[in-house]
């Protein structure tokens, strides 16, 4: 067969994407670190401990050199607030400059810094107070000083950065489900926390354009797409619609329209975040199908299960759906700004779905790309396998497979097809035959 290829712009990103709190380790300042001490929260009773070993013993630099070596151009990373605001009245300068370091870092290797100011964790002290400080409004201020300091420090070598890492899985593994710190079950403290995260993230939409007009501010958004079990019928259909508008879309709505959506009452006005977006950033993994049922009002009575089609992972908590991205990036392309797919990945230690799982989603984005869908960047979730929040170390969601023990990284065959595509900067119908020979034809015919 002649060789085909699908190509992507020069001046695609390709990157990996990883948080502070899952690849730093001994992150002990923290009400993750906290939650992890409790009994029967993580899987199997893991600890993050050393995790990747980014902090203490500096294995960011052979992390940044495999991504160099694989071809990629950018990587995403976050700072984690406890390390640069140990008190509410002491900064740390050093840690500061450590992190200065792992972004200067990242240029010298030709590598495009996307930085997220929190990704789920927060100091003690923010979540020490009698309540969590998330559920009052102080927290906007607190946040923004915190977001001066890390763009004064770190501008210099930061033009992309992202506000609040997934503010609606955020807000309903704390307050919902409790799967997260504080571990609260309550839809209206639920509601507070989402309306001071979205006060906050327009408050540190302001402090970066102050400090740089031209930078590009982002509130990456876990999306999934919900699909009716029924299309004709309107109960499955109205419980599809409404989750999705509670979930996917409810902090991207309130962005374009300055009011956020609630439940059971009416929406609430806050305009200040109102065009706080310069570009979308997208998370997804999989989709989901939704029933009506009476008898589940925790999820808004829907049923949820995976597209029949999607294959699931081996935790069953995630399935390989290309074409809900698809239907993400079209829903994204809505909103006409730049689409920055700042996660996308699979837990898969095998490596056996994983292979399968790049080529068919990156197929999809080709397509976005190739009909000038305005795409600029791709970021594989992840680069190292880390710590995966509740559920530990049990979800390997790396390119390289990490021996926790000995920090020795090892290639899944997929770090090497990720490092084809990055190079080559397309999908090629060799690369195809060489790493998932199953998907040639349907592909390529
Ligand atoms: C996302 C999180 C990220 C990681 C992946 C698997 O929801 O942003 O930290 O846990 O899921």
């Amino acid at each position: 067969m002649a060789r085909a290829t699908h190509s992507f712009p020069d001046s695609f990103l390709w990157g990996t994407a990883t948080s502070g709190y899952q690849v730093e380790g001994q992150s002990t300042n923290t009400d993750f670190w906290r939650w992890e001490q409790l009994p029967g929260r993580i899987a199997q009773g893991h600890k993050s401990g050393r995790a990747c070993d980014w902090w203490e013993g500096g294995r960011w630099r052979e992390d940044f050199d495999r991504a160099a070596n694989d071809g990629h151009s950018a990587h995403r990373l976050s700072v984690e607030w406890s390390r640069v605001q140990p008190a509410p009245d002491r900064w740390d300068d050093a840690a500061l400059d450590y992190y200065r370091q792992m972004v200067r870092g990242l240029r010298e290797r030709g590598l495009t810094p996307l930085v997220t100011l929190h990704h789920f964790v927060n100091p003690l002290w923010v979540a020490d107070t009698q309540r969590n400080l998330w559920e009052s409004a102080e927290i906007v201020l607190l946040f923004a000083a915190y977001v001066r300091k890390v763009v004064g420090a770190l501008g210099e070598f930061v033009n992309l950065w992202a506000t609040i890492n997934e503010p609606n899985v955020y807000m309903v593994f704390g307050w919902v489900n409790g799967i997260f710190p504080p571990g609260k079950k309550s839809i209206f403290a639920a509601m507070r926390v989402a309306a001071n995260l979205l006060r906050a993230h327009a408050a540190a939409y302001c402090v970066i354009h102050e400090l740089q007009p031209q930078a590009l501010v982002g509130l990456p958004i876990h999306f999934r797409p919900i699909f009716p079990a029924h299309p004709d019928f309107w109960p499955d259909r109205w419980v599809a619609q409404t989750q999705f508008n509670l979930f996917s879309s409810l902090f991207p709505d309130a962005v374009r329209t300055g009011r956020l959506r609630q439940v059971l009452r009416p929406s609430l006005p806050i305009p200040e975040a109102k065009g706080t977006l310069d570009y979308f950033a997208l998370n997804y993994y999989s989709a989901d199908v939704t029933r009506f049922d009476l008898t589940n009002p925790r999820e808004l009575f829907g049923r949820r299960s995976f597209p029949t089609d999607a294959e699931p992972d081996s935790s069953g908590l995630y399935a390989s759906c290309p074409l809900g991205f698809y239907e993400a990036l079209k829903w994204a392309r809505g909103l006409r700004l730049p689409i920055y797919v700042t996660e996308n990945g699979i837990g898969d230690e095998t490596d056996g779905l994983r292979r399968r799982y790049l080529v068919t989603h990156l197929r999809q984005l080709w397509r976005a790309v190739n009909f000038n869908w305005n795409v600029r960047g791709y970021f594989h979730w992840s680069l190292v396998d880390n710590f995966e929040w509740e559920r530990g170390w049990t979800h390997r969601f790396g390119l390289y497979a990490l021996d926790t023990e000995t920090q020795v990284r090892t290639p899944r065959p997929s770090a090497r097809l990720y490092a084809e595509i990055c190079k080559s900067r397309a999908l090629s119908s060799d690369v195809v035959a060489q790493y998932t020979p199953e998907l040639l034809e349907t592909l390529f015919p």
